[in-house]
């Protein structure tokens, strides 16, 4: 009580101060996603995404040893697939020879050590632009299942270290988990998006990728933002299907839920801090709005005082090589 405890003796100055922080930053928490797309010296701005690029393999080779050498050590990859290879099935998905399969092998002959992470889902490759196949305008679930599990071992096959099924199909992790173990790739990691919510925060990304849903929205897989217990029990029941990471996503809105799980499972937790909210950030600073770097450094702590282990960030780049902490 007030003399015997003044709250600002341990904010007196920058030393004490250090002392007492409880949350801090590094390398070792961030995840940093890479657009790749086919074809040869391209490096294209997303139109909605400043700053922020598509690139090809031949970019990516070198691209991923700077990433490296300022000590970011996991990527996420997300392909912009050619139309002409989209179908309802996302057959391309499992295609040995696609895009993310030959960027996987790419990142693993420049830098053998990256952490390589693929994203788990048909959206990329769907003539809908949806998740999972379309039936009568219904995306189906068990059908949806059989090429996720046939995605995720292509991507093992090539050597993808991580998968990461961002569907929202239910029982995809068990199914996942049960394929990889019986082909011997016990050692690939799943990191389940458990908790992707049907979010406005992904907008950029789908310009990005050219894969807005041509119909409806994704409400009937994604989660309803209005709730947390379905969340929870989502991330829960991943656990149990043997997700090794779990996620929740989008990152700022949404970390009520990190902590509540952070509280109740051992499991290490991820985010994503999404395209928007990337965008949102970056546009507002250049308006002068906020101020740029240090904005970006609160956030990324933010979402470890919630109790997150690892952040999907598009700052992570830029984070490493500019902010000072
Ligand atoms: C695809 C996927 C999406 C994102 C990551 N994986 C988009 C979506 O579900 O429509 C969004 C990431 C972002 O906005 O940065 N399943």
């Amino acid at each position: 009580m007030y003399p015997i405890k003044r709250n600002r003796r341990l904010r007196a100055n920058q030393y004490i101060r250090n002392l007492v922080k409880e949350n801090n930053i590094s390398a070792n928490d961030l995840i940093y996603p890479l657009f790749i797309i086919d074809g040869k010296g391209i490096k294209e701005e997303i139109p909605s995404m400043r700053d922020y690029y598509t690139i090809s393999l031949d970019i990516l080779k070198k691209e991923v040893k700077l990433l490296w050498k300022i000590g970011i050590q996991a990527v996420l990859l997300f392909p912009k697939i050619n139309e002409s290879l989209k179908d309802n099935k996302g057959s391309e998905a499992i295609n040995k020879d696609g895009l993310v399969q030959r960027a996987i092998m790419t990142i693993k002959e420049s830098v053998p050590s990256m952490i390589v992470i693929t994203d788990i889902a048909l959206d990329p490759y769907s003539s809908y632009g949806h998740d999972g196949i379309v039936k009568n305008g219904e995306i189906l679930n068990d059908e949806t299942v059989e090429i996720l599990q046939k995605m995720a071992l292509s991507h093992a096959i090539s050597g993808a270290d991580i998968v990461a099924p961002s569907d929202m199909m239910d029982g995809r992790i068990k199914k996942i988990r049960l394929t990889l173990e019986s082909k011997n790739y016990h050692n690939t990691s799943i990191m389940s998006y458990s908790a992707k919510f049907a979010s406005n925060y992904y907008g950029p990304f789908r310009d990005a990728l050219g894969s807005k849903p041509n119909f409806g929205d994704k409400k009937s897989y994604q989660i309803d933002f209005h709730n947390s217990k379905q969340a929870i029990d989502q991330a829960l029941r991943d656990i149990d299907e043997g997700a090794d990471i779990i996620m929740i996503k989008p990152g700022i809105a949404y970390l009520d839920i990190v902590k509540e799980l952070s509280l109740k499972v051992n499991t290490p937790i991820a985010s994503y801090q999404v395209s928007g909210e990337y965008s949102m950030i970056k546009e507002s600073a250049l308006k002068g709005i906020i101020e740029y770097e240090q904005t970006i450094y609160e956030q990324l702590i933010a979402f470890k005082r919630a109790g997150c282990k690892l952040i999907v960030t598009y700052f992570a780049k830029e984070f490493l090589q500019k902010i000072k902490i």
